[in-house]
């Protein structure tokens, strides 16, 4: 008879000590195989009488059963362990809060524009756009600014080259947003009313100055548009603009070849401390040039003169923002430094309207 008894006691012991699973299939094979310890043995079963084979069969199978699941116990036990290793290698705090991701601003040229398209959105202007590469007719030209004219050298103007041998005007960089006025009435004709914000180039650097920097053209012709028209519009748009009740401007008269009559137009100020306050005090800065636009122009761009007459403005947005969110610098505009754009900037989200009140 088998002795059953040390052969499980052998292999309950080599399972035990088995540490990985590869060990463990050694054990296997070397009781369960095909040509392991205990299938060897059954096989002898066919070599006994039937009743010797009863017994001994029965037996043997019990033994073939334990081995099996011990080996399944262990099986698993080693997979369980592996796991729990591995969980605590890899161990993750999903509690821990996420890693902050900052947040871009917006600039404040970008929020002022927004802020004076939604002011004159409410007065019924639209926004036009021309390109910041002109050609000099749009530029000059169409402005009532011939070619000899002093005014082009009082610009600063950006020439592009032209390729050797074309003789050509050169294009420019344009050095005001006016000849907007030309492509919007090119475009649309008769009565319009319409604000065109953009940046527009000139050679010159200062504290004040920078090449590149912003306006905003507006532009209302009809058929009884008067200089009276744009001094309430003017005002109108100072007031919802700096949100305050009073503002006071000041009309003097002045010169462009584009309009006639001109003004260049100032806004009462104070400046306590280095704190700008509008509408009160006894300093007036200059904001915008203006007049009435001059019939050449409007004959420039195909509207009748002798029907319509109207408007125009040229405002500078960068001094806006200065005035409105008490910053000193022009320069720094431009600079893109990090901690002025976050303490200067605005949330993503503060679209200005004028039913939620500007600057959230
Ligand atoms: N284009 C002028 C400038 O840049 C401003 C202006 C616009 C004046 C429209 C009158 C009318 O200085």
């Amino acid at each position: 008879m088998t002795d059953i008894d040390s052969i499980r006691g052998k292999y309950i012991v080599d399972i035990a000590a088995a540490n990985d699973e590869a060990t463990l299939e050694e054990v296997r094979l070397a009781a369960l195989g095909k040509k392991g310890e205990i299938s060897l043995i059954m096989r002898a079963l066919g070599a006994m009488d039937p009743q010797e084979r009863q017994t001994e069969g029965a037996r043997l199978n019990l033994l073939k059963d334990e081995i099996d699941a011990a080996l399944r116990a262990r099986k698993a036990g080693l997979a369980d362990a592996a796991l729990d290793a591995r969980l605590k290698d890899e161990w993750l705090d999903v509690t821990l809060p996420a890693r902050p991701l900052r947040r871009g601003s917006i600039h404040p040229v970008s929020q002022v524009m927004e802020e004076l398209t939604a002011i004159f959105a409410d007065m019924g202007f639209s926004v036009a756009e021309g390109p910041q590469v002109e050609t000099d007719w749009y530029n000059f030209d169409a402005l009532n600014i011939p070619p000899e004219h002093p005014a082009r050298q009082e610009h600063d103007t950006f020439f592009m080259n032209r390729a050797e041998g074309d003789d050509r005007p050169p294009h420019v960089l344009r050095t005001h947003t006016s000849p907007v006025q030309i492509r919007a009435m090119v475009d649309q004709g008769a009565p319009i009313r319409v604000i065109a914000p953009g940046r527009v180039y000139r050679m010159d650097m200062d504290q004040t100055h920078t090449p590149m920097f912003h306006q905003v053209e507006g532009l209302a012709i009809g058929r009884d548009i008067s200089m009276a028209n744009l001094k309430w519009v003017l005002e109108e748009f100072c007031r919802a603009f700096f949100e305050v009740e009073e503002v006071e401007l000041r009309f003097r008269a002045s010169h462009f070849p584009f309009t006639e009559p001109s003004a260049e137009v100032d806004i009462r100020y104070s400046n306590v401390g280095g704190q700008l306050k509008i509408g009160q005090g006894d300093k007036w800065m200059e904001i915008l040039g203006s007049g009435m636009v001059h019939p050449k122009v409007l004959a420039a761009a195909g509207v009748d003169p002798t029907e319509f007459q109207g408007f125009a403005f040229g405002m500078g947005i960068d001094r806006l923002a200065m005035l409105k969110y008490g910053i000193p610098d022009l320069r720094a505009f431009f600079e893109s430094d990090l901690r002025w754009l976050r303490h200067y900037g605005f949330a993503p989200l503060d679209i200005p309207d004028l039913a939620g009140g500007l600057s959230l």
